[in-house]
């Protein structure tokens, strides 16, 4: 067990991410914890964080494999005081700000493939899964939960072609509390440039970050197959796609997949 929580705390004393934070050895998922927390009217920045999880969660109603001891699986409370369409704007931004720190701990390519996700050497090595409560037409609060394979050596048959993790890719177990440390530190950098100077710093490395644009990708949107050139990233987080018939078109959900590169 690499968590010192006495280090912890005096890591992120004064932050705003981690202000409070909850470590709970095993939960069902740390959205559904920090999701607890937001009802309960738990502070901005309250950080939840787990061993390991029994009922992960992912996007689109799937799985999120998390083995104890080995992975972070942690989640954030936010209050942001922004419109509910501009909600997207804030996975958007934690896939920025995680691809930033993999980058310090890896020469190999740290991508981001739409909308979300986080790809180290053309495989998924985090995922990011963001809740938001509306109440009276108004942001209450979004739960931010993110994981990120670190010392997992070995995935499940069905993930493990598309699956990485830091331990794989670079040869050397990496500490933790070390990453969550970092992750939250540049997440706060992140959110606050966010809030103070609107999407387009975000937007902006987030298409430096992506190999998307200019590519023909393919998105499963509302039960459609939609196939069109990925042109580029709306406020909004959509991604906008122009098909073969010159139609500009606007995802706002689905998972794009780069077919011709
Ligand atoms: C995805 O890629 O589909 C999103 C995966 C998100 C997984 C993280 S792990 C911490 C938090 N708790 C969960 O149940 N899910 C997120």
């Amino acid at each position: 067990m690499d968590w010192n929580l006495d280090v912890l705390q005096e890591r992120f004393a004064g932050k705003l991410f981690g202000c409070n934070f909850c470590y709970i050895p095993e939960t069902q998922s740390t959205n559904d914890e920090a999701w607890k927390m937001g009802v309960a009217g738990t502070p901005e920045g309250s950080v939840v964080f787990a061993d390991s999880q029994s009922r992960g969660r992912g996007r689109h109603q799937r799985s999120w494999h998390s083995p104890p001891g080995v992975n972070i699986y942690t989640s954030v409370v936010l209050r942001p005081k922004i419109e509910p369409d501009e909600s997207s704007r804030i996975p958007i931004m934690a896939g920025v700000a995680v691809a930033e720190v993999l980058k310090t701990y890896s020469r190999l390519q740290v991508e981001l493939k739409w909308p979300n996700d986080v790809l180290l050497n053309n495989k998924k090595i985090c995922g990011i899964l963001s809740q938001a409560r509306l109440s009276e037409g108004k942001v209450d609060f979004i739960v931010l939960g993110i994981g990120i394979n670190v010392n997992t050596e070995q995935f499940p048959d069905e993930i493990c072609e598309s699956a990485t993790s830091l331990v794989i890719e670079t040869g050397r177990k990496i500490s933790r509390q070390d990453l969550l440390i970092s992750l939250y530190e540049n997440l706060e950098k992140w959110y606050k440039k966010l809030l103070q100077t609107g999407f387009e710093p975000v937007k902006q490395k987030w298409l430096e970050l992506t190999p998307m644009i200019g590519h023909t990708v393919e998105v499963m949107f509302h039960g459609e197959k939609i196939e069109g050139k990925a042109q580029d990233l709306d406020s909004d987080g959509s991604l906008i796609l122009v098909t073969e018939g010159n139609k500009k078109i606007k995802v706002s959900a689905g998972d794009a997949t780069i077919i011709k590169r």
